[in-house]
């Protein structure tokens, strides 16, 4: 049974995956986050929910080999959910791990699109910084053993509503009744939830062996952005309006932006290579760590109704 300690914990994804780590408790003798002062300060809410649930809180800063070996001395296993732009601080801590006789395992910071999908993957902008994590684990890290959960798209940030000014990325308002689709609309994709994907990582974490040292591919449904928009206007007993943005048109969109040097620029690209096919496989991998009853789009369709329309009555819309 490992004990956990897992960084970005208070993050989008981390989140989920500490929530799903609670619920399973009693498989995990001991869970822990390893965060900073400004997250205790101003995520003070969480952090005692956390407490209270019985995850030990460690406090420092992860750019210190001290305060990490500390938090590191009590477990022996590390699950990593840093955000995109902190996503090389993994490096000291894999080297870190590896000098630490107790770490067994670590989970580095993937839970997205695939980014070693086809050779053209290594020239993808947004992959940057985890292909070098991959790198560095590939050349240095023999004794601790890895696993890349890679989960495709999070299907609540696919089938949100974007602003006006970016809704050409994709968009599901619910409110407005209105839908801007990629592509032809035909083109399947793989998502996963975010409860999912909680699922997945401690999935993962109960089956070590088939997955020892490799990437996972997992996801909770493929579907089409017509289908999706089917299921809005069944559950919404509506007819929805409907604009699409081509693949063509997402290209133009994709190629401003990183000229521009807009931090959006990342979303258009990891979009287009979703409408391209670049989350599809042959087969999917969740058989492999027992996790083959996923949640459905029916069901996630309506927790973005519900979303929505709580986020219009408290004035968030
Ligand atoms: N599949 C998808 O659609 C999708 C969508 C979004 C993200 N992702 C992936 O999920 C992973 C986590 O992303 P996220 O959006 O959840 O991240 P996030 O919310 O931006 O940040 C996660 C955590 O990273 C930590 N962090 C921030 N700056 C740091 C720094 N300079 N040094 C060390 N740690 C730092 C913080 O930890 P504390 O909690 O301790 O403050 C923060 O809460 C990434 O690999 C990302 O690519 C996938």
């Amino acid at each position: 049974m490992a004990s956990v300690l897992v960084f970005g914990a208070t993050g989008v994804a981390g989140i989920y995956i500490v929530n799903a780590l609670v619920a399973a408790k009693p498989s995990f003798p001991r869970l822990g986050i390893f965060t900073s002062q400004n997250t205790v300060d101003t995520k003070g809410e969480l952090i005692q929910r956390l407490k209270g649930e019985g995850v030990h809180v460690h406090v420092g800063d992860v750019g210190s080999d001290e305060d990490v070996l500390a938090a590191y001395k009590d477990y022996d296993t590390i699950v990593h959910a840093a955000g995109r732009n902190a996503i090389l601080s993994q490096i000291g801590l894999l080297r870190l791990a590896e000098q630490s006789p107790q770490i067994k395992r670590f989970l580095p910071s993937e839970y997205g699109t695939d980014i070693e999908y086809s050779p053209a993957s290594a020239n993808e902008k947004p992959h940057q910084l985890k292909l070098k994590v991959r790198a560095y684990i590939q050349e240095h890290v023999k004794r601790v053993q890895h696993t890349y959960v890679v989960t495709g798209p999070y299907a609540e940030m696919a089938l949100t509503r974007m602003p006006p000014a970016v809704e050409a990325v994709g968009s599901f308002d619910v409110h407005a009744k209105k839908a801007t689709l990629l592509g032809s609309g035909d083109e399947p994709v793989s998502y996963t939830t975010m409860p999912d994907l909680g699922r997945f990582v401690v999935a993962t974490l109960l089956h070590p062996e088939p997955v020892r040292n490799r990437a996972i591919r997992v996801n909770s449904f493929t579907t089409t952005a017509h289908d999706v928009l089917a299921e809005f206007e069944k559950q919404t007993s509506a007819k929805w309006s409907v604009s699409h943005t081509s693949l063509e048109e997402l290209k133009k969109l994709e190629k401003v932006a990183w000229e521009s040097d807009k931090p959006f620029a990342t979303v258009y690209t990891l979009r287009r290579i979703w409408v391209e096919g670049g989350t599809l496989y042959k087969e999917r991998d969740n058989a492999l760590v027992g996790c083959e009853d996923s949640e459905t789009l029916t069901t996630l369709v309506e927790r973005v109704i519900r979303t929505q329309t709580d986020e219009r009555a408290g004035g968030q819309l």
